[in-house]
């Protein structure tokens, strides 16, 4: 008789008792248990999953906030027959898929001087999830320069900003896409800011804001010191650590060297010529978009490195916004303190999502764990007594799942 030597007297006695001439059934059994158990932990995930899709849609969707039918309907074919709504739109919002606008958006006149009278302006373009917290500030910043600014907001896709009629942030708004904070649609949300704002020739300067910024100096301070500056400001530095160097991809070779790599805060200000050529360029962007996932942030690394590699010389190496970075002590402070323009930004982005990916993690470990406890506690009631190879494990497994089948009867 063929008998496991290990198993205790008591138990393998009623296992000869159960199979007398085949205790090779234990197989098929144990099989079924791992199935089970396979089928249960499947479950889990993907009760896990769900609740953390669930989860990301409460906390990205904002359902009965969708913009009205209206604002997509503008008659745009009679618009543009005419220059002075070709040169500024005047609805933001059009039906026009990305790369139909990125086309649209880099196109530059071969004749060198306007038919109208160009005021260059300051395009400040606000990249948030939601509400704009400051904009009654940045109202009382603008208020009497009507002219020599535009304003662009990109928020989450189904976002309506609710600001009354007299707020420059009223009917701002461009066509936006989800975003995900430290991926790519970080950077397309970025070049769809651009390319928007690039549909006015006036503009001139593009700064990229968040819904944190607030400004530290007054518009005309502002307006003069970017207007007449010959660089543009983009923060690039060659940081030789595991977050600057360590994110370089050897896969985007020899397009992308790793001596040209840089790095730099999201925050730019750029001036239209090179607006353009980042809207326009699509080799390196794909090159990104392919190489640098996490942790390799494109939004810290694409735009430094873009310029680096062909415009260093537009460019002043440090940005015009100045993060308080005390508050979340995460990063030593990098700007370079003589920005003329000091705004302070808060990137509330990246604290909400790590505060997202916690909390859909501890949700998927919760469900696992219970997934495991149901497969126990059906393993207890469904395997019948004498199946169990070893008394011990029955005993620590059953009274556990007795005392969850009392906590759960109790409720
Ligand atoms: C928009 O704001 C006004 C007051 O500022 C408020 O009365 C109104 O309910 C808000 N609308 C929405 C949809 O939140
Ligand atoms: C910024 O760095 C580039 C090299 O990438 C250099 O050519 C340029 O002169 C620098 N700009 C300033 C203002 O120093």
């Amino acid at each position: 008789m063929k008998m496991k030597p290990i198993v205790k007297a008591r138990a393998s006695e009623n296992l000869v008792d159960f199979f007398p001439s085949t205790p090779r059934k234990d197989l098929p059994y144990g099989f079924m248990k791992l199935a089970c158990g396979l089928v249960l932990f499947m479950a889990g995930t993907v009760l896990g999953m769900a609740m953390r899709a669930q989860f990301n849609w409460y906390f990205t969707s904002h359902t009965e906030l969708f913009f009205p039918e209206k604002m997509y309907s503008a008659d745009c074919e009679r618009e543009t027959m005419v220059l002075k709504y070709f040169v500024k739109p005047i609805h933001l919002m059009h039906k026009m898929t990305d790369d139909e606008l990125f086309w649209r958006a880099t196109l530059l006149p071969k004749v060198q001087e306007y038919p109208f009278k160009r005021v260059p302006k300051v395009a400040f373009m606000f990249l948030t999830r939601g509400p704009l917290p400051f904009s009654s500030l940045w109202d009382v910043f603008f208020k009497g320069h009507e002219g020599l600014f535009s304003i662009y907001v990109h928020a989450l896709p189904d976002y309506k900003i609710n600001v009354s009629k007299n707020s420059a942030f009223y009917q701002r708004q461009i066509p936006s896409e989800d975003v995900q904070w430290g991926s790519v649609t970080l950077l397309e949300a970025e070049k769809r800011l651009l390319a928007n704002a690039l549909l006015d020739f006036s503009n001139e300067r593009f700064v990229l804001l968040s819904e944190s910024c607030i400004p530290v100096f007054n518009f005309p301070t502002v307006y003069e010191y970017l207007i007449n500056s010959a660089h543009s400001f983009v923060q690039t530095y060659d940081d030789d650590s595991p977050r600057g160097r360590g994110r370089y991809n050897k896969r985007m070779y020899p397009a992308i060297k790793q001596s040209q790599w840089r790095k730099g805060s999201e925050w730019f200000e750029l001036n239209r010529e090179l607006a353009i050529n980042i809207v326009a360029d699509y080799k390196y962007y794909r090159i990104f978009q392919k190489h640098c996932r996490p942790t390799c942030y494109p939004d810290e690394h694409y735009i430094p490195t873009y310029l680096n590699m062909f415009h260093g010389s537009l460019n002043a190496n440090r940005t015009v916004t100045w993060v308080d970075w005390s508050r979340e002590a995460l990063i030593q402070q990098h700007m370079d303190g003589r920005a003329s323009l000091r705004v302070l930004s808060i990137p509330s982005g990246t604290v909400e999502q790590s505060a997202r990916t916690t909390m859909s993690q501890l949700l998927s470990v919760i469900s696992l764990l219970g997934s495991l406890l149901l497969a126990l506690w059906n393993l207890c009631s469904t395997l019948p007594q004498r199946l169990w190879t070893s008394d011990f494990l029955r005993d620590i497994v059953c009274s556990s799942c007795s005392w969850l089948d009392c906590a759960i009867r109790k409720h």
